[in-house]
């Protein structure tokens, strides 16, 4: 028996189908709702205007132009042109607490087709559509993409875009008539990639309105779209960009889509990174041990390695308080530029006679966790490996791909090259102890086949599987998933591992609003920060030390910096600054993380414990400020009855200042949750490109 409609809700969300029409019908996806789904199928049925069709249209899930739909279908595909129009009728729905499965038919086409909406925790709606072929035909599989009604009032859509060195920059627009996508086709998810797709209600801010989000749970292409129709509805939509001929069922075969993941709020931007935090700070594999200080030697040293100045490092790492010490990109093969000794995983007898031993030992002895990184699937021609296996990469016919950083990407799909790489790193985790690695993917793909077919699907399946793999040879080991950067930030990674390296721009201005709009989704403990050196390599500009640790704070914090060139009063200050991470890392990666907005020259963000008892502000000046006396530090997210004691902290050092007398309340005030969010406190008139630290405390 099919029921008529299906309501499942968790944490204030909630979610209501119709099957009365033959398909499945979303009537809401919201807020909770008392109203039976009957009377809301009476509210939601349409007039058809002059020049449609003759009957009602309804809203089914499976969009099929047989159903009246103009727009893109859920499902794309056909049987060599036959086909490609169906008519999918409801075989069965199962309805529990949180989930709702419906199957559906078409038995001329041949094609069953499933979706299922699952609450999977803090609200977050988990999405999953599968295709079967029951023709004896194959069938090619060209889109199976999540696409969910919008409310009228959702009226602006947000995502993300970026570059290397400047991943995530926000933008945002009027939702107008059309459709806006948003597609990678670099077969990883890019430095380009959202990660949520936002629809919003005009002006939703970081506390207020409603925000309807989605996201491909994927690591390999995608499309992200919004559109508005002709009829003025709205939806939102998220999939798997599939190339031709990627996905072909024989028969019986079955295709299941990467999850999409669908997350509501009423309270603003804020309230979709409330939840996406606390869903993903549940998984079953989230770190729960404190995030260690790190430190990556890239940009201290580059390919020069050479155990004295590594051993150096690694006693200064130590003086300051670092506990984990990351040996990067050059420890291997022919490894000593970019440019040669990709794909040979065995130590260089060049660079470390004596293997890693001697720095591991070093290493523990200073009491610091070990790391170390790979790049399993990139080879450079100049490599043993690609001379003697030139076949194992990924290539559409005869043809080389173009290079890229002089790599070329190695084909996971095939098991001979699967297996290679998974020992070879597997044989350095067994021999050394090495509690992390860094595994980067440099490269973005380009004519991505195996055996001439499309494999970016395939590709991304094996790379989560050698993860699991690794892990569960090496159980504890902790993985950061690195693409020149953030170029593999997304919601399919952040299930497989433990941290990302969110870009390679250590510059803590860019990474003020890098790290501000990756953490719309991602938790700060899964996201790598690191103080990096006085003058930014990659951009060049000169920031204070209290500016770079107050940037570094808000994440997994750690350092990329040649620190044996500190001075004495640089290195106190970061012995300082490690003590008040190693002190704060617990309310930072665990509590609700606020942003407030004042004006355009100025960041403030922060963490509040779940019991509103305590927090740990940063107010940042991006730019100089339009008044001369800069407008009041806005607080939001305490408890508006409770009282607080506000102060500034300094663990970094003094910010500088252009002014000729300071604020009050530095050394503390008692102020309410409710003043702090509405008066506020008058900042002192920092210069630009600076920051100070807030903490609150109840009183
Ligand atoms: C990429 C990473 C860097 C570093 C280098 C090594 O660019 O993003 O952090 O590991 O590779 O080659």
């Amino acid at each position: 028996m099919i029921p008529t409609s299906a309501k499942i809700s968790q944490a204030g969300v909630c979610l209501v189908l119709d099957f009365s029409h033959g398909t499945p019908q979303v009537l809401h996806w919201g807020s909770e709702l008392v109203d039976p789904a009957d009377q809301l199928v009476l509210a939601a049925i349409e007039p058809t205007a002059h020049a449609e069709l003759d009957a009602h249209h309804f809203h089914g899930v499976w969009r099929e132009n047989s159903r009246g739909n103009t727009s893109r279908p859920a499902l794309l595909g056909h049987r060599s042109g036959q086909d490609f129009s169906q008519k999918f009728e409801l075989v069965s729905v199962d309805v529990s607490k949180t989930r709702v499965v419906a199957v559906s038919r078409d038995e001329r086409a041949q094609l069953e087709v499933s979706i299922s909406y699952e609450f999977v925790g803090s609200g977050v709606l988990e999405i999953q559509q599968g295709v079967k072929n029951l023709g004896s035909t194959s069938f090619e599989i060209q889109a199976l993409e999540v696409f969910l009604s919008l409310p009228d009032r959702a009226s602006e859509s947000m995502d993300f875009t970026g570059r290397w060195v400047k991943e995530r920059q926000p933008q945002r627009r009027e939702i107008q008539s059309g459709l806006w996508v948003r597609e990678v086709r670099e077969g990883r998810s890019s430095h380009d990639y959202t990660i949520l797709q936002l629809a919003m209600t005009k002006s939703a801010d970081y506390q207020s309105g409603d925000v309807w989000s989605l996201g491909v749970g994927f690591s390999g292409n995608s499309r992200h779209t919004i559109e508005q129709s002709q009829s003025g509805r709205k939806t939102i939509s998220a999939g798997e960009l599939l190339l031709p001929g990627e996905i072909i069922l024989g028969q019986g075969q079955e295709h299941q889509a990467p999850n999409v993941y669908a997350i509501y709020s009423d309270v603003g931007i804020d309230g979709i990174s409330d939840r996406s935090y606390s869903w993903l700070r549940a998984r079953k594999n989230h770190p729960s041990s404190p995030r260690p200080l790190t430190l990556n030697v890239w940009e201290a040293v580059y390919f020069n390695h050479n155990l004295e100045k590594l051993s150096e490092l690694a006693d200064v790492a130590k003086e300051i308080g670092v506990e984990r010490f990351v040996l990067d990109d050059g420890w291997f093969g022919s490894r000593r530029s970019d440019n040669s000794g990709l794909g040979d995983w065995f130590v260089s007898k060049d660079v470390w006679p004596e293997g890693l031993s001697p720095l591991i030992k070093k290493v523990k002895s200073n009491g610091m966790q070990f790391g170390l990184w790979f790049e399993g699937e990139m080879v450079n021609p100049d490599s043993d490996l690609y001379r003697s296996h030139p076949d194992w990469i990924l290539k559409s016919a005869d043809r080389v791909p173009l290079e890229g950083r002089r790599q070329l990407v190695i084909d996971l799909t095939n098991p001979a090259a699967y297996d290679y790489i998974l020992s070879s790193v597997d044989k350095i985790l067994s021999e050394y102890e090495i509690d992390y690695i860094k595994w980067d993917h440099n490269r973005f793909l380009l004519e991505p086949a195996s055996q001439g077919v499309p494999a970016v699907h395939n590709q991304t399946l094996a790379i989560y599987k050698l993860f699991a793999e690794l892990k569960r040879r090496h159980p504890g080991l902790e993985i950061e998933s690195c693409a020149s950067g953030g170029g593999r930030i997304d919601l399919g990674m952040a299930q497989v591992v433990d941290r990302f390296w969110t870009s390679d721009c250590n510059d803590a201005l860019e990474r003020q609003y890098i790290q501000r709009y990756t953490q719309i989704a991602i938790p700060p403990e899964m996201l790598g920060s690191h103080i990096g050196p006085t003058q930014s390599h990659t951009t060049g500009r000169v920031h204070s030390l209290s500016f770079r640790a107050i940037t570094a704070l808000f994440g997994h914090a750690g350092l990329e910096w040649d620190v044996t060139q500190t001075n004495a009063e640089e290195r106190a200050l970061l012995r300082r600054f490690s003590d008040y991470y190693k002190k704060h890392r617990s309310l930072i990666h665990s509590g609700r993380m606020i942003r407030s907005e004042i004006d355009a020259s100025t960041f403030v963000h922060g963490v509040v414990s779940h019991d509103q008892t305590n927090a740990v502000f940063a107010y940042v000046t991006l730019a100089g400020a339009m008044g001369s006396r800069p407008n009041a530090i806005v607080i939001p997210g305490l408890d508006p009855k409770k009282g607080y004691t506000v102060s500034a902290v300094f663990p970094a050092g003094e910010p500088t200042y252009i002014q000729r007398t300071q604020v009050a309340w530095l050394a503390g005030a008692k102020l309410s949750g409710e003043a702090l969010a509405s008066v506020g406190l008058r900042p002192p008139v920092l210069n630009p490109e600076n920051a100070m630290l807030i903490e609150i405390k109840e009183s």
